[in-house]
């Protein structure tokens, strides 16, 4: 079969690889019928998480049939129409059975104690293939198959395996209530689901910060306010909007390349800044607010713990508050399912590209390069 595969940072080429098979009983295969490229996918590309499995095949959003079933799979079938999370979870053990579905113990090989497993990233996240490939294998079938009723399409549902419900997760871990003003950082696919999300929760006003023309209208027609913060200072505009209280709650969706590749520059005189996006949320956050943190701050193999300079002052005398982490998709596909079945929402606007799988490795230039207008791709294989 036909696969996207990592050889080395900036270095991705389709290959022919065997198709994958049941391993284990507890395993469904999946022809892939929609798979996405994800800003994630950019910080394995720079060779940023750990550029420690080449060969790998990419993808961690995906949508497929199910082709093949292992004789304990219980309730999903061939035929099924199937969205799976990113995150890959036993469903049995402490951590997925408190809804920390991102911190399985059974699903790492390579890191049992460590945080948890995903397809296509790396040994960090248990050295699975993934899905931009013509068929995937998912463990834990049971657990990870979410059914695609009919009325959903392919590229609505595909935005359930990691977007949308990071987008909505970054709303819950920030608090966002009716009413409230909310402040996003960032427009890319992930900011642009938060700022769905909290309109979705009822937030009055909903802030979208970033600096690409053509992400800011998408903010827009979500119905979000959008700030160029390279044309105008949104602290400023945030606080006089709000009459110098600031926001109830924010969402950093940026990650730690908000100037450059990492948290530092080793042996380069450039000076990184990662938190500067989550530093303008602090700013313009009210006293007492949450900030949620869907955005990617992870080890790099010249960073291995992340140390950043953190203005921990500044947050305690404010009473700010953070949570950070993987999304757990788990506790949210289902009912954003339901509101994209019944109308309220559909994600698939922000979706740019519908494209063959063999155009993904040009895809990810275009992509890193956020040339042509290009926010969200499909892959269809
Ligand atoms: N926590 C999770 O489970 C989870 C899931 C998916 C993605 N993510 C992470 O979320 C982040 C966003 O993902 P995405 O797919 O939207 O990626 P993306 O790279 O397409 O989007 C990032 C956006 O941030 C904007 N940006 C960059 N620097 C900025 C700055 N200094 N000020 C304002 N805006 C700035 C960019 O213009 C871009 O639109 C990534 O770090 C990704 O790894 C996390
Ligand atoms: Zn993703
Ligand atoms: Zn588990």
């Amino acid at each position: 079969m036909k696969a996207n595969v990592y050889r080395g940072p900036y270095k991705l080429q389709i290959e022919d690889k065997p198709r994958p098979e049941v391993q284990k009983q507890s395993d469904v295969v999946l022809r892939i019928t929609a798979t996405c490229i994800c800003g994630s996918d950019l910080h394995l590309y720079h060779g940023l998480i750990s550029p420690d499995l080449p060969g790998q095949t990419l993808g961690h959003e995906n949508v497929g049939i199910v082709e093949d079933v292992g004789s304990a799979v219980n309730f999903v079938k061939k035929g099924d129409r199937v969205v799976v999370p990113f995150n890959i979870s036993c469903g049995e053990c402490e951590f997925c059975q408190s809804g920390l579905w991102s911190m399985c113990d059974n699903a790492n090989p390579f890191n049992p104690k460590g945080p948890g497993a995903a397809f296509g990233y790396a040994k960090l996240l248990g050295g699975y293939d993934g899905g931009q490939a013509e068929y995937l294998r998912v463990p834990f079938a049971d657990t990870m198959c979410l059914k695609i009723p009919e009325g959903v399409k392919d590229e609505q549902a595909v935005l359930l395996a990691d977007i949308f419900p990071t987008g909505f997760y970054g709303c819950d871990i920030a608090g966002v209530k009716p009413g409230h003003v909310v402040v996003v950082g960032g427009s890319g696919p992930v900011g642009l689901m938060a700022q769905m999300s909290a309109l979705l929760r009822g937030a009055a006003r909903v802030y979208a910060l970033d600096r690409v023309p053509e992400r800011l209208e998408l903010s827009r027609k979500i119905g979000a306010v959008p700030i160029n913060v390279d044309r105008e200072d949104p602290v400023k505009k945030i606080m006089d909007d709000t009459s110098g209280s600031g926001a109830d709650a924010c969402v950093e969706a940026v990650g730690y390349e908000a100037t450059g590749k990492g948290m530092i520059a080793p042996g380069k005189n450039v000076e990184l800044k990662p938190l500067v996006v989550l530093e303008t949320l602090m700013k313009v956050a009210k006293k007492g607010a949450l900030i949620g943190m869907p955005g990617l701050f992870a080890p790099t193999p010249a960073d291995p713990e992340g140390r950043v300079s953190f203005p921990l002052g500044y947050a305690f005398t404010k009473e700010l508050g953070f949570r950070m982490g993987q999304c757990n998709v788990k506790n949210y596909n289902r009912y954003l399912m339901q509101a994209i079945k019944d109308g309220r929402v559909d994600p698939s606007i922000i979706v740019t590209h519908r494209e063959a799988l063999d155009r993904a490795p040009k895809l990810y230039e275009q992509f890193d390069k956020r040339e042509g207008g290009i926010v969200k791709v499909v892959l269809l294989p």
